[in-house]
């Protein structure tokens, strides 16, 4: 992971290049060009950045400070004109600050940020497979539909999919424990080829953060694994693993954002699973407050026009699905966002997790990391083709 303070002088930088300098690098910002290339991720992978010069805290708190009221005199100045340089910065912003979550969240050391704000309890939900009927919908979404949407969720088009079904709600802590009681990290037959050769040479023996005693370590404080809660902290080559042993298979990411967020008695999308009005806390898990996902069940009324729930927010949700443009993708102006990575090893995770911010996350939105990757606040759901539903 990089430094707190890389991440946090980070944010400010981008705030700098793409706000006050419309992305013009070879113009002057706030910062020398010898302190500011500190902050571009492409020329320092994260584990050189703890050796760079960095600002010190007080350094890159005066100096985002600066950055932001600069922003703001020039977006009141800006009034009717683009603002979506804005709402893309605010996105990058809300980005990191969930990275800096799990920097936090891999630290040793005493607890700094407490045990989280309350949320809303479970319900006793039935954890069945709803079915999604074979047929078409649109998939990806527009600026003019979705004016906050990244390049790599544009543009909108029709895709075609056969029935399949889709789990209620995502599998939970104590789903998880039956797998790693009844061997399900010890039996290659669940495991992809290249899953297998990584739990093995990785160790793997449970979700990260856990211990074999049933307890859990959270931001420093160690707590039972509560059952109900979604599992987070599992890598990809786990969640493929604990599907095959459950009869099933992860789903691609167009399935499950047809399931989020298609309305097939309007034919048309919905902008949130629970239609169009703007996220509530009744709703989803999401901002960063609760520190953890909420027990399954919780929100019932942010269920999708098919009754899949908590789609948005919990956790992050490993699809099948390889990182790839959707067709007629183009470069929005941080045309380093999404391009890069098209195509390389990553694997795509839907809906966000507690840890994101509400204007960071919508159906539409892709997230991508390797399938190695397990200190993230990701977890899955199980889908089925709709024959050998269960
Ligand atoms: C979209 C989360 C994969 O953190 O690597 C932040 C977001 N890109 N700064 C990442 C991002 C540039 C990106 N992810
Ligand atoms: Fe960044």
């Amino acid at each position: 992971m990089s430094p707190l303070v890389w991440d946090l002088a980070h944010i400010g930088q981008q705030e700098d290049l793409w706000l006050l300098r419309g992305g013009n690098a070879a113009c002057q910002g706030l910062l020398s060009a010898k302190v500011e290339q500190l902050y571009d991720a492409f020329e320092h992978p994260r584990a050189s950045r703890v050796s760079l010069p960095l600002l010190g805290p007080a350094e890159a708190r005066s100096y985002i400070a600066d950055v932001r009221g600069r922003v703001l005199d020039g977006l009141e100045r800006t009034g009717e004109g683009d603002l979506f340089p804005y709402v893309m910065v605010e996105q990058h912003e809300q980005q990191h600050v969930e990275t800096m979550l799990a920097t936090h969240q891999l630290r040793a050391g005493a607890p700094l940020l407490g045990t989280g704000a309350p949320l809303p309890a479970g319900r006793p939900v039935p954890r069945d497979a709803v079915l999604v009927p074979a047929g078409p919908f649109e998939l990806g979404v527009d600026g003019a539909s979705e004016p906050g949407s990244l390049d790599n969720e544009r543009p909108a088009h029709i895709v075609e999919l056969p029935a399949y079904r889709i789990g209620r709600v995502p599998v939970t802590n104590g789903e998880w424990a039956e797998f790693v009681a009844a061997g399900g990290y010890d039996d290659p037959a669940w495991w992809s080829e290249r899953g297998w050769a990584h739990r093995l040479e990785a160790g793997l023996e449970r979700p990260k953060f856990w211990a074999a005693d049933g307890s859990r370590r959270r931001f420093g404080i160690v707590e039972d694994v509560p059952a109900d809660e979604p599992v987070q902290h599992v890598s990809y080559f786990e969640a493929e693993a604990y599907a095959a042993r459950a009869g099933a298979r992860l789903p691609t990411e167009q399935e499950w954002e047809k399931a989020c967020a298609w309305d097939p008695e309007l034919g048309r999308r919905r902008r949130w699973p629970w239609g169009d009005t703007e996220w509530t806390p009744g709703l989803a898990n999401l901002g960063g407050d609760a520190l953890r996902p909420a027990p399954v069940g919780a929100y019932p009324a942010g269920a999708s026009a098919y009754g899949v729930e908590q789609m948005m927010g919990d956790v992050w949700e490993w699809t099948s699905s390889d990182f790839h443009p959707w067709p007629g993708f183009t470069p929005m102006l941080y045309a380093d966002y999404s391009a890069p990575f098209f195509g390389g090893d990553y694997k795509v995770l839907r809906g966000g997790a507690w840890s994101v911010g509400g204007a960071s996350v919508r159906p539409s939105f892709r997230n991508w990391d390797h399938p190695v990757r397990r200190q993230i606040f990701s977890g899955l759901r199980l889908a089925w083709d709709a024959e050998e539903a269960r």
